[in-house]
C-alpha cells in the first residue's frame, strides 16, 4: 500500500489513533474548502445551478459508497438529524414499540425515548457483552414491534453488529431495522444490496473525514413512502432551480429522500469539503482502508494480550471494525494508562470504561508500537 502520510496533516508529537473521535482532514479537503471561502468572498463566482449540482455530486458519492441509488440518499448535518427523520416521520402511536440497545450512541437513543410522550414504548436492551446479540435482540421482540434500532459499529468497543442477520429478524416480525453508521461507513465496507436495513443514518465527521455538520440518511424507498414530510425545503421542491419563477401556490415534491435535506443543504464551505473528502476515501478504497486498520490493530491485539489487557469484542473476527478497545484490570488502572497516553501524546479516547483505539491510512506500525510502549511502562 502507498504511503498516505503525505495526504494529511503533520500530527506530530501527537500519533493519532482518534478517527472514531474526529476523522482529520486531508490536504486536498483543506485546500478545497479555501477555494469554497473564495466564493463567499466574491458571490459573483458562486453560479446558480452550483446550489443544486454540488449536493447531487455529493449525493452520488454517498450513495456508491454504501451500493445505493442516489435516489435513496438525503444530505442531512448530523447523524441524530437522520435518525429524527425517521422516528418523528413514522406514524408511531400509543401501544407502538421501538427496541434500542443502551450500547448506542445517544444520537440513536434521545430522540426513540422522546417518543414516549406520544405513549410509545421503547425497550432498552442491556447487552450481557460489549455489543446486542440477535437473541437478546430476539428477546424484546413482539407483535407490537414497530422498529428495531441499532448502532452498527460501536462508539465504546468497536464491535460490529451482523446488519443481514438483524435485519431478517425485524423484518421476521414486520419491524424496521434503523441503523447509526457512523463509526463504520467510509472504513468498513458495507453494501446495502447486501445487508437490507431500512434506513442508515451518517455523520460524516469521523470515518468519511468530511467537515463537522454534516451527513447523509439513507431510506429504502417502501419506508420514504411512509416518512411524514415536517418542514418542506424549498429547494427540494419541483422548479425550484428556476430562481426567476418558483412555484407560489402549489408544490410537487420528487419522490425521492432529498426531500429530506437539510435545509441550505449546499452549505458551500462544508459540502466543498465533504466531496473532496469523499472523493479521498473513494480513490483510497474503503476496502484499503479496513485492511490497513485491521492489520494494525491486529498488531495491537496481540501486543495487548501479551501485556495481560482485556479486548473488546471486537478482537474478535465476526465483529471486527476499524476499533479496538481494551482496558485494565480496574477502572482506576484504565483511567491511570489512559492519562499515560495523553501524557506521552498519544491521542486516543477513554469511552464507558475502554481505552478506544482507531487508527487511519496516516497511521503505521511505529504508531501502535509507541502505543504499546507506553502502555508497558504504565
Ligand atoms: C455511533 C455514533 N453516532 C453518531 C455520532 C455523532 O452524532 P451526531 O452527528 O448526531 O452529532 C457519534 C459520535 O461520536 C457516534 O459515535
Amino acid at each position: 500500500m502507498r504511503d498516505y502520510r503525505p495526504d494529511f496533516f503533520d500530527f506530530s508529537p501527537t500519533v493519532y489513533l482518534n478517527c472514531a473521535y474526529q476523522g482529520p482532514f486531508p490536504r486536498a479537503t483543506a485546500a478545497r474548502i479555501e477555494q469554497a471561502v473564495q466564493l463567499k468572498c466574491h458571490p459573483d463566482r458562486l453560479h446558480p445551478q452550483e446550489y443544486f449540482d454540488l449536493p447531487d455530486r455529493v449525493r452520488a458519492r454517498f450513495a456508491k459508497l454504501v451500493g445505493a441509488d442516489p435516489q435513496e440518499i438525503a444530505i442531512t448535518n448530523s447523524a441524530t438529524q437522520g435518525i429524527g427523520i425517521v422516528a418523528t416521520g413514522l406514524d408511531l402511536k400509543a401501544g407502538d414499540e421501538i427496541i434500542i440497545s443502551s450500547r448506542n450512541f445517544p444520537a440513536n437513543i434521545f430522540t426513540w425515548l422522546h417518543l414516549r410522550r406520544r405513549g410509545v414504548r421503547v425497550r432498552v436492551i442491556r447487552p450481557a457483552g460489549d455489543h446486542v446479540t440477535p437473541a437478546e435482540v430476539e428477546a424484546e421482540l413482539s407483535p407490537h414491534t414497530r422498529v428495531v434500532a441499532l448502532d452498527w459499529v460501536s462508539y465504546t468497543s468497536g464491535a460490529r453488529l451482523n446488519l443481514t442477520a438483524l435485519a431478517d429478524l425485524a423484518h421476521g416480525r414486520g419491524a424496521l431495522l434503523v441503523v447509526d453508521g457512523t463509526q463504520g461507513v467510509g472504513a468498513v465496507p458495507l453494501d446495502l444490496r447486501e445487508a437490507p436495513v431500512d434506513a442508515l443514518a451518517v455523520a460524516a465527521y469521523k470515518w468519511l473525514l468530511g467537515p463537522y455538520g454534516t451527513g447523509f440518511l439513507y431510506v429504502r424507498p417502501e419506508v420514504q413512502e411512509r416518512l411524514d414530510l415536517a418542514v418542506v425545503n424549498w429547494m427540494t421542491v419541483e422548479g425550484s432551480d428556476d430562481f426567476d419563477a418558483l412555484p407560489i401556490e402549489e408544490f410537487t415534491l420528487p419522490r425521492a429522500a432529498r426531500i429530506f435535506d437539510v435545509p441550505e443543504t449546499p452549505n458551500f464551505i462544508n459540502l466543498n469539503g465533504l466531496e473532496a473528502s469523499l472523493e479521498f476515501v473513494e480513490q483510497a478504497g474503503v476496502a484499503a482502508v479496513f485492511s490497513h486498520c485491521t492489520r494494525l490493530l491486529d498488531r495491537l491485539a496481540a501486543g495487548l494480550r501479551d501485556r495481560g489487557l482485556q479486548l473488546s469484542d471486537a478482537a474478535q473476527p465476526e465483529h471486527r471494525s476499524t476499533i479496538l478497545a481494551f482496558k485494565a484490570e480496574s477502572l482506576a488502572a484504565t483511567g491511570a494508562v489512559h492519562r499515560a497516553l495523553a501524557a506521552e501524546h498519544v491521542a486516543v479516547s477513554l469511552r464507558h470504561g475502554f481505552i478506544r483505539v482507531s487508527p487511519h491510512l496516516y497511521n503505521t506500525e511505529e504508531d501502535i508500537e509507541r502505543l504499546l510502549s507506553v502502555v508497558r511502562r504504565a
